[in-house]
């Protein structure tokens, strides 16, 4: 039996365990050209809660009744594609099931992938996946740190985020993080050597960047927008580079975005503020995983995962990210 996840409701601000339902039917028989993969992990990441309303990128959201989206990585169990043979570790748009049916490209895209020796397969949905690459060309190409640079990374206690804060630290950035609660703020300064942290639940963000950016924020990765990304630009320094990758303090109310007042402070600046998309940079995902894993396997890198247990937990592990529960990538293993 395939055990998956649809959307029952659509949530009206937090999504809630009821915008799911939890469904059973036969494990679905392969057509030609497709492949039968078996889910062995999922990642979980805030752009799920906007495919439940606004559609996100896509632009359209999940029809109610559909298999809920998400990204994962599986075995093919069975092929009748001349691509993939049984065995293959694969990861793509799997979706909250135990059981996907792919033909590889239009319909549940998935690729193949393979584990690098001493690193586990589970970093391919992180460090070696999406989140990685995130984190790689986000700072290599819009960031474009230099030694000295003051670089403030809010969510930095997340999947991109604590990429983020190393990578910046490895090019010799002085790295403010920004996270919710102080244990996330202590592994920030204590593991990831970030010169200072800011808990933005308990603290007021504006006062502690003033007092952690005494000469002002060179580059700012936004993983959070709303009233962070304002006290951010209100104190950008000359020609900061400021770099729009998640807004996910907004995600809850993605029909009615909060628009940042500070923004003049760009021209003050003559500052720069883009915004970029990781799946432009599909070509290059090689160039990317290459230098992370170097990194990983020499110690440079380090990252953390926050596991669930068993398909049933794939809602509570989005809720969790809005409750900031997750401490480190949010993974649910589906099998072994
Ligand atoms: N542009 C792209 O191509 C691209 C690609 C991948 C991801 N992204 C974006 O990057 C961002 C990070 O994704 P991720 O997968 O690494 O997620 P993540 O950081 O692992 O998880 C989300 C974190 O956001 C924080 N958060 C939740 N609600 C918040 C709120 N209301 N205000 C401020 N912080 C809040 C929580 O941490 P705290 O405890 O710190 O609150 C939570 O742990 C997301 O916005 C995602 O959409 C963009």
């Amino acid at each position: 039996m395939n055990r998956k996840w649809v959307v029952a409701s659509r949530p009206e601000v937090e999504v809630q365990a009821h915008n799911f339902e939890l469904k059973q039917e036969l494990v679905p028989v392969v057509p030609p050209g497709a492949v039968l993969v078996k889910t062995r992990y999922l990642v979980v990441s805030p752009p799920a809660r906007m495919a439940l309303v606004s559609g996100g990128i896509a632009g359209r959201p999940i029809p109610i009744g559909a298999t809920m989206r998400g990204s994962g990585l599986g075995e093919v169990v069975e092929s009748r594609h001349a691509d993939f043979a049984a065995g293959d570790l694969v990861a793509g748009e799997l979706g909250w099931q135990q059981y996907a049916v792919s033909d590889g490209a239009r319909r549940r895209p998935v690729r193949k992938v393979q584990g690098r020796s001493g690193l586990a397969d589970s970093t391919l949905l992180h460090v070696m996946g999406s989140g990685g690459a995130t984190a790689y060309f986000g700072m290599t190409v819009y960031c474009r740190p230099r030694p000295g640079d003051t670089l403030v990374v809010s969510a930095a206690a997340g999947n991109v985020g604590m990429l983020v804060c190393q990578l910046g630290r490895l090019q010799g950035c002085r790295v403010v993080g920004i996270a919710g609660s102080r244990g996330k703020c202590d592994w920030l300064v204590n593991e990831l050597g970030c010169a200072a942290a800011i808990d933005y639940k308990a603290e007021d963000v504006g006062e502690r960047l003033n007092q952690t950016c005494p000469d002002g924020i060179d580059i700012y990765f936004d993983n959070v927008g709303g009233a962070t990304l304002d006290a951010a630009l209100a104190r950008i320094a000359q020609g900061a580079r400021v770099v729009l990758c998640g807004g996910t303090s907004q995600y809850n109310n993605d029909l009615d975005w909060y628009g940042p007042k500070n923004y003049f402070n760009l021209v003050y600046k003559q500052a720069e503020m883009a915004g970029f998309y990781v799946f432009n940079f599909a070509d290059r995902f090689e160039e990317a995983h290459s230098r992370l894993a170097a990194l990983l396997e020499n110690g440079s890198l380090i990252y953390k995962e926050d596991v669930l247990e068993g398909i049933e937990q794939a809602p509570e592990a989005l809720m969790r990210i809005f409750r900031g529960d997750n401490f480190g990538v949010q993974l649910v293993k589906v099998a072994d």
